[in-house]
C-alpha cells in the first residue's frame, strides 16, 4: 500500500473536511455550504462510503481529502501530502540526503528572509532614521494598519546594517547571499543589496516571506524599485504579490484582480478591496494563471492602458500568424491570454484604467469607481476589437479588412464554438459586415492553417519522424522533468481526459519505472537516481536504453512535450482497443453484441477527446517550430 492510500485508510474526510466545514448530516452523507464558492442553499456533500466530496453547485467538482485539502489550502500534492501525513501519523519514507541537505539550506534562507524582513519593519516604526520612510507612506495614503498588515519595512543606508544584524543571529554572509539579501563582490566581500529604501516583503501563497520589493524614497535618478534577485526562495514568475492575503477574497469574490504594482495592491486591500494581486512588472506567466486558478477561474487583468505593452501588442496583432506561431512561450498579450484561456480553462477580462491613472491612484481618489471598472471589464477578445475599433477609420474599407484580418487568429483560439461566433458576429456587426462574411473568413483561415501544419496530417498520424521507441522516449521525458507529470495529469484532468498512469505502457519494464516514480514522487522525492535503487536489473538495463528527451526546453514547451507524448500513447492504445473491439463484435454471439457496441462508442468518445487535444488544443500549446520527434509505428 502507497503512502497515500494508507493515509486516507487512517483519516475519515468527514473529520478531514468537517474540521473546515460545518457538516450536516443527511442520510448517508454529510452537506455544507460550499466552501470553494459562495451559495446560500447547501451544494456541496461528503460521501462517507467512497471518501469523496462533490460540489453539485458552481464548482461542480469533487475528489477526496488530498484534491479538497490543496483546492482549500491552496496547497501543491507535495505539502498535502506532508501534511495529511502527519495528520495521520503516516511516516513519510526519508528523502534522499541531497533533499534533506536542501530542505535544510531553503529553511535556513528563510528564516534569514524572515528576520530581515522583521528587522526592517522594527526600524520603520521605531528608526530615526526612517522618519522620511514614514512620511513617504503618510503622503502615499498608507495607514499604519496597512503597515503592519503587509509587514512594510525600511532599510538604513549603511553597507553593512542588515549583515551584522543577521551574521550576529547566526547566519553567514554567504546564505544571506544566497537568500538575495547580500550582494558579493569580486573579491568575496558583501555588502547589504536594500539601502536607505521602503522594503515591500514579497510573500508566496502560504504567507512565508521570500523576498523584497525595495522603493526608493528619492523623486528620481534612482532605480525605482530594487527586487530581490531570482533565489532558491524567490522566483518572481511564480509568485504573485498579495496572493497570501488575497485568497479568502478571491474565492469569496469569485474572481481576482491582477495589477501591476506593489502600490497598487497595498492601497486596494486598503479600500476593502482584498482580491487584488500585482504580477510585479514582469509578464504574467502560464504558471501564475495556473497558481491563481486554484482560488477561482476568473481573473481579471487592471492594465495600463498607456502602457507600450498594449500598444506593442496590438501591433503584434497584424504582424502574419506564421510570425506569431513561431513565438516560442505563451507571453502576455492577447492570443496568449486566449491560450491560456482556452488551455487552463480559466476565463480572462481586461479592465481598462482612464487614461494616467493606476489603480493606487484611482481607488485613492474615488474608491466607489473601483468595483464599476471591475463590472465593466471585457473579455479579451472584445477589449482587442474595442482597441482596433478605435485605431480604426471605419469608412475605410482596406481599415475594416484590416480589424477582420487582425481579429482571426484570435477568434481562432477560442476554444468554445459557440463563443467563437458569437465574438464572430460582434466583430461582424461592429465592422457593419454580414455576419456570414467574417465567419467564412474564419473558417477559410481555419482551413488554410490545417493545410499548413505540417506535422499532423491524419488521424492515421503519418508524419515524418525517426524515433520509434514510442514509450520509452514518453517514460524518458517524464523522468527528465519531476514536476511534469503532475502537470500533464492536471492539463488532461482539465481536458477530460484520464491520467497517464503505468497501465499505459505496454513494456512491463516501462510501467514498472513509472509505478516507482509515482511513488517517488509522491513522497515528495524527484530524483531518478533513486529509481535505480529500487528497480531490479531488467528494468534498469531499460532506463539505460531510454531515448535521449529533448534539452533546453522552458517549462512550457516541456509541458507540451509532455501532454504530447502521453496523447500519442493514449491515442495508440484506444485504437489498439478500438481493432480489438471490433474483431470481437465480429465473432460476438448476438446477445453480447451490444454490450461491445457500447464499448466501441465509449471507445470511439475517447478517442475523438484524445485526437481533439493532441491535434488541437495542444496545437496552442505547439508553435510550429518545435517538432514531435516520434511516429505512430513503433515496434515496442
Ligand atoms: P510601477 O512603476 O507602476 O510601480 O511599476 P508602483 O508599484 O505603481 O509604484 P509607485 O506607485 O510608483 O510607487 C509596477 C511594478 O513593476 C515593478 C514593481 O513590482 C512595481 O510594483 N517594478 C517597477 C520594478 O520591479 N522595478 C522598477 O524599477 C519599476
Ligand atoms: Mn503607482
Amino acid at each position: 500500500m502507497g503512502v497515500v492510500d494508507e493515509i486516507k485508510e487512517r483519516l475519515d474526510i468527514v473529520d478531514v473536511i468537517g474540521a473546515y466545514v460545518p457538516l450536516q448530516k443527511a442520510g448517508r452523507y454529510y452537506r455544507a455550504l460550499c466552501p470553494f464558492h459562495a451559495e446560500k442553499t447547501p451544494s456541496f456533500y461528503v460521501f462517507p462510503d467512497s471518501q469523496r466530496w462533490h460540489c453539485f453547485g458552481a464548482c461542480s467538482e469533487g475528489g477526496d481529502i488530498f484534491t479538497f485539502v490543496m483546492k482549500r489550502e491552496g496547497w501543491d500534492f507535495a505539502t498535502a501530502l506532508e501534511e495529511l501525513a502527519r495528520r495521520a501519523g503516516v511516516v513519510l519514507r526519508p528523502r534522499t540526503p541531497e533533499q534533506a541537505r536542501m530542505d535544510e539550506e531553503n529553511a535556513r534562507l528563510q528564516a534569514a528572509v524572515a528576520e530581515a524582513a522583521r528587522y526592517y519593519h522594527h526600524l520603520l516604526l521605531h528608526a530615526p532614521e526612517a522618519a522620511r520612510a514614514r512620511e513617504y507612506l503618510a503622503r502615499r495614503g498608507l495607514s499604519s494598519e496597512t503597515i503592519l498588515r503587509f509587514q512594510l519595512g525600511y532599510s538604513l543606508p549603511a553597507w553593512d546594517a542588515l549583515r551584522a544584524h543577521l551574521t550576529g543571529r547566526g547566519f553567514t554572509p554567504a546564505e544571506l547571499v544566497r537568500a538575495g539579501l547580500l550582494v558579493e563582490r569580486e573579491d568575496g566581500s558583501t555588502y547589504d543589496r536594500f539601502r536607505d529604501r521602503l522594503m515591500i516583503p514579497i510573500r508566496d501563497p502560504h504567507g512565508t516571506t521570500v523576498g523584497f520589493g525595495a522603493r526608493t524614497l528619492e523623486a528620481e535618478g534612482v532605480p525605482k524599485y530594487i527586487n530581490s534577485p531570482q533565489t532558491p526562495l524567490f522566483d518572481k514568475g511564480r509568485l504573485l504579490f498579495g496572493l497570501d492575503m488575497a485568497r479568502d477574497a478571491i474565492r469569496r469574490e469569485e474572481c481576482v484582480v491582477v495589477v501591476e504594482g506593489y502600490m497598487d495592491v497595498m492601497q486596494a486591500h486598503q479600500a476593502g478591496f482584498g482580491n487584488v494581486v500585482a504580477q510585479m512588472g514582469t509578464a504574467l506567466t502560464e504558471t501564475q494563471v495556473r497558481l491563481l486558478k486554484r482560488y477561482t477561474r476568473r481573473l481579471i487583468l487592471a492594465l495600463d492602458p498607456d502602457a507600450a505593452g498594449i500598444q506593442a501588442t496590438l501591433r503584434g496583432l497584424e504582424v502574419a500568424r506564421e510570425a506569431m506561431d513561431r513565438e516560442l512561450t505563451p507571453v502576455f498579450n492577447p492570443r496568449g491570454l486566449v491560450g491560456f484561456e482556452r488551455r487552463l480553462g480559466a476565463e480572462i477580462r481586461v479592465l481598462t484604467l482612464p487614461p494616467g491613472n493606476d489603480p493606487d491612484d484611482l481607488i485613492r481618489q474615488d474608491p466607489a469607481r473601483w468595483p464599476v471598472l471591475v463590472r465593466e471589464s471585457l473579455p479579451v477578445v472584445e477589449f482587442v476589437l474595442g482597441q482596433l475599433l478605435r485605431q480604426t477609420d471605419l469608412e475605410d474599407a482596406k481599415g475594416r479588412a484590416r480589424v477582420v484580418e487582425a481579429m482571426l487568429p484570435l477568434l481562432r483560439d477560442v476554444g468554445d464554438p459557440v463563443e467563437r461566433e458569437t465574438y464572430a458576429q460582434k466583430v461582424a456587426r461592429a465592422l457593419r459586415l454580414d455576419a456570414r462574411t467574417v465567419l467564412a473568413r474564419l473558417y477559410e483561415a481555419e482551413r488554410q492553417a490545417a493545410q499548413r501544419t505540417p506535422v499532423v496530417v491524419s488521424p492515421e498520424g503519418q508524419r515524418g519522424g525517426v524515433i520509434a521507441d514510442l514509450e520509452g522516449y514518453c517514460l524518458a521525458t517524464f523522468l527528465h522533468q519531476p514536476w511534469l507529470l503532475d502537470a500533464v495529469n492536471r492539463t488532461l484532468e482539465e481536458w477530460d481526459i484520464p491520467p497517464l498512469r503505468p497501465g499505459d505502457f505496454n513494456d512491463p519494464a516501462c510501467r514498472a519505472a513509472l509505478e516507482a516514480w509515482e511513488e517517488i514522487l509522491a513522497e515528495g522525492a524527484a530524483d531518478p537516481s533513486i529509481l535505480r535503487e529500487r528497480l531490479p536489473e531488467a528494468v534498469i538495463f531499460r532506463l539505460d536504453s531510454l531515448p535521449e528527451p529533448p534539452s533546453d526546453l522552458s517549462d512550457e514547451q516541456w509541458l507540451r512535450e509532455g501532454i504530447q507524448a502521453a496523447l500519442r500513447l493514449r491515442e495508440r492504445n484506444l485504437r489498439r482497443r478500438k481493432a480489438e473491439l471490433r474483431a470481437l463484435t465480429e465473432e460476438a454471439p448476438p446477445l453480447e453484441v451490444d454490450r461491445y457496441g457500447q464499448a466501441l462508442e465509449e471507445n470511439a468518445r475517447a478517442l475523438l477527446r484524445v485526437q481533439q487535444a493532441l491535434y488541437n488544443r495542444c496545437w496552442a500549446l505547439s508553435p510550429t517550430g518545435v517538432e514531435t520527434p516520434f511516429v505512430e509505428g513503433e515496434t515496442r
